[in-house]
């Protein structure tokens, strides 16, 4: 039993970890413009992309899922189980909602995976396959992000980690929610496509 203590530490540093917002850092620092005027002013890699550098995207989707992971592979393996859970959770709102930024963040998706391939990998693999066959189909990104978050408590119990699933489901549903602009224009047949500006 991990003490109280303890897991209000590591998610103290989940929130942390989560809350750097690396494409917003990665696009200013490349100078390629303000990601708050360009697209859906998101500041995750879909949005990058449209700033038109791959390799800005590429290196946002990297360290936005990589600071989901680390926050649950640190978490594990000084402190267990429940403490990495809630540091990936902690993470994960880090991101939607850092305190940096005014609380204003991002929609979760990168970090998202990043966590769930740290916490029980086949459901992060399974999330991953997922989030690419929608977005092949649709060649929506965000399309892609709600039907891979919808999967994961899905295949967390499918795949024999329904230990994950209650925090999954949480996740998925943040994960609707902070899309409620996309799935308007979805409705509409208003979201742009994969590299379309
Ligand atoms: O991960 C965010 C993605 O699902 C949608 O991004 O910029 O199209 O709102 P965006």
């Amino acid at each position: 039993e991990t003490s109280a203590a303890l897991l209000l530490l590591w998610a103290a540093i989940g929130y942390g970890l989560g809350s750097v917002p690396f494409g917003l850092l990665l696009t200013r620092a490349m100078g390629l413009g303000n990601l708050r005027d360009i697209g859906s002013g998101n500041i995750g890699t879909t949005n990058v992309l449209r700033t038109g550098s791959k390799a800005a995207a590429a290196m946002t989707l990297l360290l936005d899922g990589g600071k989901g992971a680390a926050a649950v592979l640190l978490a594990r393996a000084l402190a267990g189980e429940d403490a990495a859970q809630l540091a990936g959770l902690a993470a994960f709102l880090g991101h939607c909602f850092p305190i940096w930024l005014q609380f204003k963040g991002g929609k979760g998706v990168a970090t998202f995976l990043g966590l769930i391939l740290a916490l029980a990998w086949p459901v992060g693999v399974a999330c991953c396959l997922t989030w690419l066959a929608a977005a092949a189909v649709s060649r929506i990104s965000s399309m892609g992000a709600l039907v891979s978050a919808a999967s994961a408590p899905v295949w967390a119990i499918a795949l024999g980690y329904s230990n994950s699933s209650a925090l999954t489901a949480l996740l998925a549903a943040i994960v609707f929610w902070r899309h409620s602009a996309n799935i308007t224009r979805i409705l509409a047949g208003a979201e742009p496509k994969i590299g379309q500006k």
